[in-house]
């Protein structure tokens, strides 16, 4: 497992449950991992060869690489060079995270339904564009990797403009027309050739309550998403999944691993908003708790091109995700507060803690940066996995910790709204 963040700590968790598997190892791991793995701290996701060298002398079968970095620079290629299996784009495939202006080309040619967007790598035309937009809600979006903070909606040419003028000093950036309706994750597992649709999950992305503030990588997640039902399903898959893997493989880019459709549902049916070449976090939290089958058999599936009639089994109890964050989060971050609480949740059957920044020092358990605790829950229900998250969350505490407190609200209410 290559990383170290709660999506990582939620795979590693899945894998250690599976019966095929001597070691799972977490290269670097966080103070998490080493519950279900075995940490690798001297593993650099950026420094290809500690990865390669933590392999052979670890005889690890098959690296599972978790965050976009290192796949956008080529992580599996390199191991592919070193004869080490990985799942994962090679940076090729990668670029339909790593570059808005690849992946949007993509979706164009393709014909894939998304927003309508034009591509500027200078100030003055851009500026121009914004200004003549005349106070229509647009989206500028950095074309390269911004751990989701490359993106910003407005009206107002006062706010695009310079932060558009700041993307240009070194990357090129799209404009898109702003899509309205509801947001919702879809994830594809494939083995280059084949896929499966794993059960649609929402992400919480904005900072504060009711969707208000800057994006985050992430501050909350459901699956599954109660008002997908499964037409909706099925016209996504119609419209967006099957013709993009088609479109893939015609282009020579289809790979083992996950791809991440990040849709909107407007009226005129589900629009791409984005791919991503990896699993989300949060939302890998809430799939693999909800996951019953062995996820071993399915990796090697993937890993090996047989993912043809593989099934997987999931529960029915709907899952939720709160993340903790540090204070300051996502603008600046501080770390070294002292986490208390987490001991008080062992017992808690249906509550699992998939940790992401944080360390041990001299035994105590310390928070490292911006996001740090995933809380996440079952419940027979939305609304009892909402209420036994909150719960959860309760006894967790460290200095300056803020999370969101509507996670799960938008779709309770919506689930009771009055038919
Ligand atoms: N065309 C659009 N219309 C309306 N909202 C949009 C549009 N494009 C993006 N957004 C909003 O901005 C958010 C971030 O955009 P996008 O997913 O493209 O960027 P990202 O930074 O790569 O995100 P991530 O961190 O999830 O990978 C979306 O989740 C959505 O809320
Ligand atoms: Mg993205």
């Amino acid at each position: 497992m290559l990383g170290s963040g709660g999506r990582e700590h939620a795979l590693a968790w899945k894998l250690a449950q599976g019966k095929r598997v001597e070691q799972v190892f977490a290269g670097p791991g966080n103070a998490g991992t080493g519950g279900c793995a075995r940490d690798l701290p001297a593993v650099n996701p950026a420094r290809f060869e500690t990865i390669a060298d933590a392999c052979r002398l670890n005889r690890i079968d098959c690296v599972f690489v978790g965050p976009e970095g290192p796949l956008a620079d080529g992580v599996v290629d390199y191991l592919a060079e070193q004869k080490i299996p990985a799942i994962g784009p090679h940076r090729s495939a990668a670029r339909l995270e790593s570059s808005k202006s690849f992946s949007k080309a993509f979706m164009q040619r393709n014909g894939l339904p998304t927003a309508e967007a034009e591509e500027f790598a200078d100030a003055s035309s851009f500026e121009d564009f914004v200004r003549s937009a005349k106070g229509r809600r647009l989206v500028v979006k950095k074309s390269g990797l911004a751990a989701g903070k490359g993106v910003l909606e407005s009206s107002r040419a006062e706010d695009l403009i310079p932060f558009g003028r700041a993307i240009l000093q070194k990357d090129i950036l799209l404009v898109e027309e702003f899509l309205d309706g509801w947001e919702v994750s879809i994830f594809g597992l494939s083995d280059g050739k084949d896929f499966i649709v794993l059960p649609p999950c929402t992400d919480f992305k904005k900072a504060r309550d009711g969707d208000q503030g800057p994006n985050t990588g992430g501050m909350g997640s459901i699956c599954p998403v109660p008002w997908v039902d499964p037409d909706l399903m099925n016209r996504i898959r119609r419209d967006v999944v099957e013709p993009t893997y088609a479109a893939l493989s015609r282009e020579g880019l289809g790979y083992a691993g996950v791809l991440y459709f990040g849709l909107m549902i407007t009226a005129d049916g589900p629009k791409l908003l984005e791919f991503n070449a990896r699993f989300g976090d949060p939302e890998a939290q809430v799939i693999l708790v909800r996951m019953r089958s062995d996820i071993v058999p399915i990796l090697q599936g993937v890993a090996a091109g047989q993912l043809k009639e593989t099934k997987i089994e999931w529960a029915k109890e709907p899952a939720v995700c709160v993340v903790l964050a540090s204070k300051g989060y996502p603008d600046s971050s501080d770390s070294g507060r002292p986490i208390q609480g987490l001991e008080t949740l062992k017992s808690e059957g249906d509550v699992v803690v998939f940790h992401a920044a944080t360390n041990r020092k001299d035994g105590a358990l310390l928070t490292i940066g911006g996001r740090v605790l995933g809380v996440t829950a079952l419940g027979a229900n939305l609304d009892v996995a909402v209420q036994r998250a909150y719960e959860a969350v309760a006894k967790v505490s460290f200095e300056g910790m803020q999370f969101r407190k509507d996670i799960g609200q938008k779709a309770l209410a919506r689930l009771h709204a009055p038919k």
